[in-house]
């Protein structure tokens, strides 16, 4: 891995090392990908505030999101399916993320489930729920989640209908996915991904096979999550999932000053300013260029993060300047994955925490937690 310098080599790596397919499900975004690419360029347009002569020694990037401790305030964000990425791809990132101190969240529609990560890790993960309509299986998740000793739940609020990926479609991945002649043929051009596959069980949706009622093979699975997500979703059911958990809750893909000002008043720990990695609405502005705004709006009621376009540490310097007090990586540490498994999310994790401490010191600071707007040069 000594090579790899930056998050672009590593998604270099990966597409060579993931089925086509699989890669592109990841690296890809909804209708004409405008937004998901505005979430990476508008991050260019944020410039920093050099600084010299100021004492440079004795930085700390540790810092806390909703109160836990954080060696930096970078979590790895829920991303579904990412044991198709890399075999165990969920268990090898949550030990990763253990490793190195800051916190793993596990999708709903992970590959791996609930149990098996609790089985791996010894420190508490984070679990993302999508609610679905059969409030049964919401509940069971919710129990799950609390018998593995999840110390957040972050609700995702920005899928109450899919949106669409037009790659997603031209390589007929399905949900879960199917294998055809074209997918058996991707799959044979990267033996290395095939051979880590043939060694584990996990290849369908650990969390929902077995749990959701009537669903207990491929078919049924397939045709229960087309049908699951929501379109009837409200704040009512914000507040009944926040007292049926009862622990830290993370309110994830505000975009809009007034849905955050409404997330406040919900009484959840943080949000989480996103627009689902540009997979949701197309057209809708960077998760970056939102920041300042709903920061000003929520006027510190609440915890404040951002996800989406994140490629290094100056883009996390940039959100934190802001006001963000965390920030997630969603496919920098999946391009880890593909490109190395555990030890590929622990350089996506390195890469950016070198990235974030020199940049922070050239900026004149030495504490993460000190950064503010007077670093960004406006
Ligand atoms: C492949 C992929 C799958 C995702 N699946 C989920 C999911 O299951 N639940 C969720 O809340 N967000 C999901 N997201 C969105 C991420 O949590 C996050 O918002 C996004 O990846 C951030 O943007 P970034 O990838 O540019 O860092 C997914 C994103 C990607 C790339």
């Amino acid at each position: 891995m000594n090579d790899i310098l930056t998050i672009a080599d590593l998604k270099a790596r990966a597409k060579r090392r993931v089925p086509k397919m699989f890669f592109d499900y990841a690296d890809s975004g909804a209708y004409t990908e405008g937004t998901y690419r505005a979430n990476e360029d508008d991050f260019q347009k944020v410039k920093l505030r050099q600084r010299v002569l100021v004492d440079m020694t004795n930085r700390s990037l540790e810092s806390e999101m909703i109160g836990q401790k954080v060696s930096m305030p970078v979590a790895l964000a829920p991303t579904g399916l990412t044991g198709m990425q890399h075999a165990d791809g969920e268990m090898l990132a949550a030990q990763a993320a253990e490793e190195f101190g800051v916190p793993f969240t596990l999708s709903t529609m992970s590959i791996c489930s609930i149990e098996d990560i609790a089985s791996v890790t010894t420190k508490p993960f984070w679990f993302q729920l999508y609610v679905m309509q059969d409030r049964d299986f919401v509940i069971n998740l919710i129990e799950r989640a609390k018998a593995a000793k999840c110390s957040a739940l972050v609700l995702t609020l920005d899928l109450q209908i899919l949106g669409q990926r037009h790659k997603d479609i031209r390589n007929g991945l399905s949900a879960p996915p199917k294998f055809t002649p074209k997918h058996i043929w991707q799959m044979a051009t990267r033996p290395l991904w095939c051979m880590q596959m043939l060694g584990t069980k996990r290849r369908s949706f650990g969390n929902i096979v077995g749990h959701a009622k009537s669903v207990t093979d491929l078919t049924s699975l397939s045709v229960w999550t087309s049908e699951q997500f929501d379109p009837q979703l409200s704040w009512k059911d914000v507040a009944w999932i926040k007292e049926r958990w009862g622990g830290k809750l993370i309110l994830k893909g505000i975009l809009d000053e007034e849905d955050a000002r409404m997330a406040v008043s919900t009484g959840a720990d943080a949000i989480i300013v996103s627009n689902h990695g540009g997979r949701q609405l197309d057209g809708a502005p960077s998760s970056i260029s939102m920041l300042p705004r709903i920061v000003d709006a929520v006027g510190g009621n609440i915890e404040v993060h951002l996800d989406g376009g994140i490629r290094s540490g100056q883009d996390v310097l940039k959100a934190l300047c802001y006001g963000a007090k965390g920030t997630y990586i969603g496919r920098p540490f999946l391009y880890g994955l593909g490109a190395g498994g555990k030890a590929g999310v622990t350089r996506a994790l390195e890469i950016i925490r070198k990235e974030l401490d020199i940049t922070m010191a050239l900026c004149g600071e030495r504490d993460v937690r000190n950064l503010s707007r007077r670093n960004l040069h406006q």
